[in-house]
């Protein structure tokens, strides 16, 4: 691919922004050599402004996700999207989160470029299962785990239900769900159906891949090979 064209897509800016930048000088090889438009070392060799570029697609980063951010591009308040860098918005193919959060939802949130990743990953068939740790305003009632796993469970104003969820219970008012789907608001909804009402929501796991302690709120990185291998596991 041209340098041009790779560091647009890659969000540095506009064909003829990066073109300018290209000409001032700013994007070198790893030995400081500058590089012109039809000069294309491998990408892990090209600097720009002396750092390392943004890998490239396909991309999967996972982010840790904080209390208040929407999972939309449109939200007129916080979005995921201001937790990345800026010139990611920009990036062609963009970004998209792989199963959304509710704004109060805290925790695990991939978000990927590669569509077909991004489905294989939500289908309920990838068996890519998500687990949940809840905080709820009242004491469970002990009937929850078999209303749960009944394979029975419909939501308000829906017409299929909800494949089995298992769920662990930690304490009074604190459990784990396990889920196989990600309908709208659906934790919150399935304790609303047993009159319950979720204060505190963190997903802690997709498939096999753990919420690393590492990760602070707010932050994000790419996934190692062996931790987008872990999903499917
Ligand atoms: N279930 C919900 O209710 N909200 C989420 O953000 C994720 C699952």
């Amino acid at each position: 691919m041209k340098l041009v064209k790779l560091l647009a897509n890659l969000g540095y800016g506009s064909r003829k922004e990066v073109q300018r930048l290209i000409r001032a000088g700013t994007v070198t090889d790893i030995n400081g050599k500058v590089l012109g438009e039809n000069n294309v070392p491998p990408i892990n060799q090209i600097l720009f402004r002396g750092e390392a570029l943004d890998p490239p697609s396909p991309l999967v980063i996972m982010l840790h996700k904080p209390d208040g951010f929407t999972c939309s591009s449109e939200d007129p308040g916080s979005t995921i999207y201001e937790l990345l860098p800026e010139r990611f918005a920009l990036r062609n193919p963009g970004l998209n989160p792989i199963g959304r959060l509710d704004k109060d939802t805290t925790g695990l949130l991939l978000m990927t470029d590669d569509g077909i990743l991004l489905h294989k990953i939500i289908h309920p068939k990838s068996k890519c299962l998500k687990v949940y740790h809840v905080t709820l305003d009242r004491p469970l009632e002990g009937h929850e785990a078999d209303v749960f796993s009944s394979g029975t469970l419909l939501l308000a104003s829906e017409t299929r239900p909800l494949l089995p969820a298992k769920l662990e219970v930690l304490g009074e008012k604190e459990a784990l769900i396990t889920l196989h789907e990600g309908r709208y608001h659906q934790v919150r909804r399935m304790f609303a159906s047993t009159g319950n009402h979720v204060t505190g929501l963190k997903r802690i796991s997709i498939g096999g891949l753990q919420l690393p302690d590492s990760l602070e709120e707010g932050s994000w990185r790419a996934l190692e090979p062996e931790e987008l291998a872990r999903i499917f596991a």
